[in-house]
């Protein structure tokens, strides 16, 4: 049997503690729903990664998008970790959280002119650049702001990397990057805008990879192309590999940010590239859980089937209905364990749509009132909640040894009219 994936969250005596806090003790003081971190399984995850590097040159820019906190933002800088974003409102929340500007690459396919002013004005480290068109843009805007724009072109090296079809990027019928038969062309091009300094080549083949052999078939493609660019003069002192490292949800069995590196590094023979690497979920997915309280049991149609009604809906966590994703939900009460026979659960929301489910066909022992945790939360949680059907957005909480803060506040309902007028 595997081992529960959440080195930080741990049960003794009937108690779930992340870190040395407990969950039930949270839940008292801030209420539910609520989603908690746990600082030192962040620092631990960044540096996985870090020291797997030894003394190769590298980059670790944490995708913002996984969890964009503030908090979480500061943690990584302080640990001089750069930062990849993909709007103008990510470059804000990394340059408030005291993020190294140097250190920030601005990926996506449609930057506009606006974010592109704004990230040229703040002197980041490099434009991963999608398109021509995109090309040409950054070139006229950094030419008026009399700068040159540092870029990499993100190019599609059309490798499957066996994901779920939403979180798949690095296929020819994606939206993202260059296909790689125009690369050399495109590279060319770049070579001669005054306004655009070649740095890189990056590429990004999708998320939640479980497997290495995607991440080295894009690699190969990528390093015959970096040769050939050699050949005609064209010079990539870096190249970003990109995020997409998956996480053990369940069952998966990822392999770890040592052998994801060292299989990197070992594609790399004598070669003077500088290393960029652009993991998000496998930094933070398994430092968060979502704590949410079991508000209604009922029994719904003829089968011996429950509903456990909680506070947490798809407006918190999507990824169980966008994805089909599985998450572990796990009953964190002392005392309330064992007291019910099991049954089998769905684990519903509030929300009006049937789809609005955060885990089915669960076999728990839980009663009105328990508390429970949706675990493997920390990535893709909070960074994609609404405020659908009206819901105040959740609060959120770092834990750090026996110490946690509230590092954003629940909303209010005074916020969920904010900016709203009657005429
Ligand atoms: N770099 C680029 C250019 C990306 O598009 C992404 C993720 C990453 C890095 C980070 O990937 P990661 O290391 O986190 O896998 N909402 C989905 C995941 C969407 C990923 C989008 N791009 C989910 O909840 O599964």
């Amino acid at each position: 049997m595997l081992t529960f994936h959440m080195d930080y969250f741990t049960q003794k005596n009937d108690q779930w503690r992340v870190e040395d806090v407990s969950l039930k003790s949270i839940a008292e003081d801030i209420h539910t729903p609520c989603y908690i971190y746990s600082q030192t399984a962040l620092i631990n995850a960044w540096n996985a990664f870090h020291t797997a590097f030894k003394e190769y040159p590298h980059q670790i820019n944490y995708a913002v998008k996984a969890n964009s906190n503030l908090a979480v933002l500061n943690v990584l800088s302080s640990l001089n970790s750069g930062f990849d974003i993909v709007s103008g409102g990510e470059l804000f929340r990394v340059l408030k959280a005291n993020g190294n500007p140097e250190k920030i690459i601005f990926s996506g396919v449609g930057k506009t002119t606006a974010e592109l002013k704004a990230a040229l004005e703040a002197n980041i480290g490099c434009f991963n650049v999608e398109s021509l068109a995109e090309l040409l843009r950054l070139n006229t805007v950094a030419i008026q702001l009399k700068k040159m724009a540092p870029i990499a072109l993100r190019i599609n090296p059309n490798v499957d990397p066996k994901s779920h079809p939403y979180i798949s990027t690095g296929l020819e019928e994606n939206k993202f990057g260059i296909p790689i038969f125009e690369a050399i062309e495109h590279y060319k091009q770049a070579a001669t805008l005054p306004g655009i300094k070649i740095k890189g080549l990056a590429f990004h083949i999708g998320s939640q990879v479980t497997s290495l052999a995607p991440f080295l078939e894009a690699l190969d493609k990528i390093i015959a192309l970096i040769e050939k660019l050699k050949a005609i003069g064209i010079i990539i002192p870096q190249l970003n590999v990109g995020g997409g490292l998956g996480v053990r949800y369940q069952d998966e069995t990822p392999p770890t940010p040592e052998e994801y590196v060292t299989a990197i590094l070992s594609k790399l023979n004598n070669s003077d590239l500088t290393i960029h690497i652009e993991p998000g979920r496998a930094i933070v997915a398994n430092a968060g859980v979502l704590l949410t309280r079991v508000e209604y049991i009922k029994k719904q149609g003829s089968k011996d089937k429950y509903f456990a009604v909680v506070d947490a809906a798809m407006n918190d966590l999507i990824r169980p209905t966008l994805y089909g994703a599985w998450q572990d939900i796990i009953p964190v009460n002392p005392g309330a364990l064992h007291q019910v026979p099991e049954r089998l659960f769905d684990i519903v929301g509030p929300v009006c749509e049937t789809g609005d489910f955060l885990g089915k066909d669960r076999m728990l022992s839980i009663q009105e009132g328990d508390l429970l945790m949706i675990a493997s939360a920390g990535a893709y949680g909070f960074s994609m909640s609404s405020n659908y059907n009206s819901r105040p957005r959740a609060a959120e909480v770092m834990v750090h040894q026996n110490a946690y803060q509230v590092v954003r506040t629940r909303e209010t309902l005074a916020d969920l009219v904010k900016g709203e007028r009657i005429p």
